[in-house]
């Protein structure tokens, strides 16, 4: 029998993954080792192989095979425009893409002005300005704090993540327009999906009906 192979974004959505997982029987033990250094973790006895990638990765390996299933957000797999295919919607990490800024921002966007828009999601930036709002914007991509760009004056607004608002909240900031929501999704490579049906169609009801106990 083939592995199965599963790629998981680093970090609390591969731990929430593994436990809707465990739910369905579906254990690696080499995995809990919090000291290892190993990339790939198998399970001999179902033909399954995991390994841990930076988030934005996971939809690559998925495209190309390299994992037949990946675990990863909504935000990622939009940002990386990939070729896999979306099956299932974990609802775990829950958020929204949003415009974001201070309040004097809400006229710029209003009135249709060129403004500068900083983001770590570039792609989700220009596809919504440029495709939904048919606004000719700037786009910066940045890596991280992005909440910083409006405030010391790189840009007039920011694309990012909001989930409890706090962070937009204590930098003096706000929601100025919704993108879409977020959550994690499960993928899954094309080829894989023809090949390997029945085993990857299990994995994938397994971890829905995992979710509904968890729910
Ligand atoms: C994310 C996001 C926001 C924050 C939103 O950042 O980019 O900054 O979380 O969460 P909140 O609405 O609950 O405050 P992350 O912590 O991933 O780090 P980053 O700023 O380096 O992107």
């Amino acid at each position: 029998m083939k592995y199965i192979t599963i790629a998981l974004a680093k970090g609390r959505l591969a731990k929430q993954t593994l436990a809707l997982l465990e739910q369905s029987g579906i254990t690696c033990e080499e995995m809990k080792d919090k000291d290892t250094r190993k990339l790939i973790f198998v399970n001999e006895e179902l033909k399954l192989k995991f390994f841990l990638s930076k988030t934005s990765d996971v939809p690559t390996y998925v495209e190309y095979g390299a994992a037949d299933i990946g675990v990863v957000g909504s935000d990622t797999i939009l940002e990386e425009g990939r070729k896999v295919l979306e099956v299932l919607d974990l609802e775990l990490g829950k958020c929204r893409m949003c415009v974001a800024g201070p309040a004097s921002a809400r006229e710029c966007l209003e009135k249709n002005e060129i403004i500068r828009v900083a983001s770590k999601y570039p792609n989700i930036a220009k596809n919504y300005f440029y495709n939904q709002k048919h606004q000719t914007v700037e786009i910066i991509k940045l890596n991280g704090s992005v909440e910083l760009a409006p405030i010391v004056g790189l840009s007039e607004v920011i694309v990012d993540i909001v989930e409890t608002g706090s962070t937009l909240k204590e930098n003096g900031l706000e929601v100025l327009e919704e993108i879409c929501p977020l959550s994690a999704r499960v993928i899954v490579n094309e080829a894989s999906m023809k090949l390997q049906r029945e085993r990857i169609t299990q994995i994938v009801k397994d971890l829905q009906s995992s979710k509904k106990t968890e729910a």
